[in-house]
């Protein structure tokens, strides 16, 4: 059984990959090239974004946002306490200082009164400057940006969204990765939305961003070309293989593994209902189960099941088990009196179970069987 199962999602796509693949060598055309072009426009329209630039990876992408945005040493740049380190990682590289706001507890996603509070505490404060904010579809699940949105504009800060989890996903009626600023995405084989190896994307409607995007990509190049450096920048391309992959993944993500990922996560969520906390999806919202992520009723019972999963040979992880504050390169962060309430019981409690949109009931019924039996 596979936690993500790309094998079989090949052998869907694979007349139509292979083909992509072998133009890709008979043209000899490695680095950049027409699916590269056909991607951006693709992924543009389907986030409806006026501008997608495709990257090297997901991190590179936040990395290049937080360049975009000029964080710096005297900054503070607010993010989720519950996500992947490359959404809070470059604030520290460049010498801002992350400043961590608590989850909700039921989409556990960024908590918008926490991010105000934070905001204030820093303000109060008077030492650093507030500079952006990281939002993060954590699990495939959007962010409440109804909430997040106004707070940023109330305190001028440029609003990035994380997307690298949730592409395909949706709030209110627009897709993930259309909202702030700027978005980023990954391609890492395991995300709703993965190629063959590493990639990603910078959406932004803003056409001087979109510019300065593309020159950071490319080492800071101006208008005289890749030779007429005018900033420090970086080498962050997605190769045209892997442009070529993701051509027909996206086709098959918007036509139908979108759809069949719900089904997956209905079965788990009847399954589960009253014995679990299964995932919350406020209303309007799609989320594309990125994770399949339940909380157990505490820490004991979390590791009871994850031990029955692995003797019964069934997959599993734990999206995160531990909050951006109790990270080793972060306990020196200021906390300004946010306890993480929310973000520390979800660690303790979570575990994800096995979601792909090629999960046939049978074989699900038997992961739901192995938790049940320690429940
Ligand atoms: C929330 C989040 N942001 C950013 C990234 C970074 O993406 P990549 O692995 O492509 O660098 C990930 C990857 O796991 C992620 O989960």
């Amino acid at each position: 059984m596979e936690f993500i199962d790309l094998k079989t999602q090949y052998r869907h796509l694979k007349d139509e990959i292979n083909a992509n693949i072998q133009k890709v060598l008979d043209d000899a055309q490695f680095i950049g090239g027409a699916y590269v072009k056909e991607l951006e426009k693709q992924l543009a329209a389907f986030t409806g974004r006026k501008h997608c630039i495709t990257c090297a990876n997901g991190t590179d992408a936040l990395q290049i946002a937080y360049m975009v945005c000029g964080v710096g040493a005297g900054d503070a740049v607010f993010c989720p306490d519950m996500t992947f380190i490359s959404s809070t990682e470059p604030a520290k590289m460049f010498g801002a200082t992350p400043v961590f706001c608590d989850i909700t507890a039921d989409t556990y996603t960024l908590c918008p009164e926490s991010l105000e509070r934070q905001i204030q505490a820093v303000l109060a404060e008077g030492k650093l400057t507030p500079k952006a904010v990281v939002a993060v579809d954590i699990l495939g699940n959007p962010c409440d940006y109804d909430a997040i949105v106004p707070i940023c504009e109330k305190y001028g800060l440029t609003l990035i969204e994380d997307a690298a989890q949730s592409f395909g996903g949706s709030y209110h009626g627009r897709r993930c990765c259309a909202f702030g600023h700027m978005a980023t995405t990954s391609f890492f084989p395991a995300k709703p939305l993965g190629c063959y190896g590493d990639g990603g994307a910078i959406f932004t409607d803003d056409d001087a961003m979109a510019d300065v995007i593309r020159s950071i990509c490319v080492h800071g190049k101006g208008p005289g070309g890749k030779y007429d450096n005018i900033r420090v920048g970086m080498n962050s391309r997605l190769d045209h293989i892997q442009a070529a992959v993701l051509l027909p993944k996206l086709k098959a993500l918007a036509e139908y593994e979108v759809d069949q990922r719900q089904q997956v996560a209905r079965r788990y969520n009847d399954a589960f209902a009253g014995k679990l906390v299964t995932p919350f999806v406020a209303e309007n919202c799609t989320s594309v189960w990125a994770q399949y992520a339940v909380l157990a009723a505490d820490q004991q019972q979390r590791d009871q099941v994850i031990a029955h999963l692995k003797d019964a040979g069934i997959p599993h992880m734990v999206y995160y088990p531990t909050p951006q504050h109790a990270l080793p390169v972060f306990r020196d962060e200021p906390h300004y009196g946010e306890t993480f309430r929310n973000a520390n019981d979800y660690c303790a409690r979570t575990f994800s179970l096995p979601m792909h949109p090629y999960l046939e009931a049978e074989e699900q019924q038997q992961i739901i069987d192995a938790v049940l039996e320690v429940l």
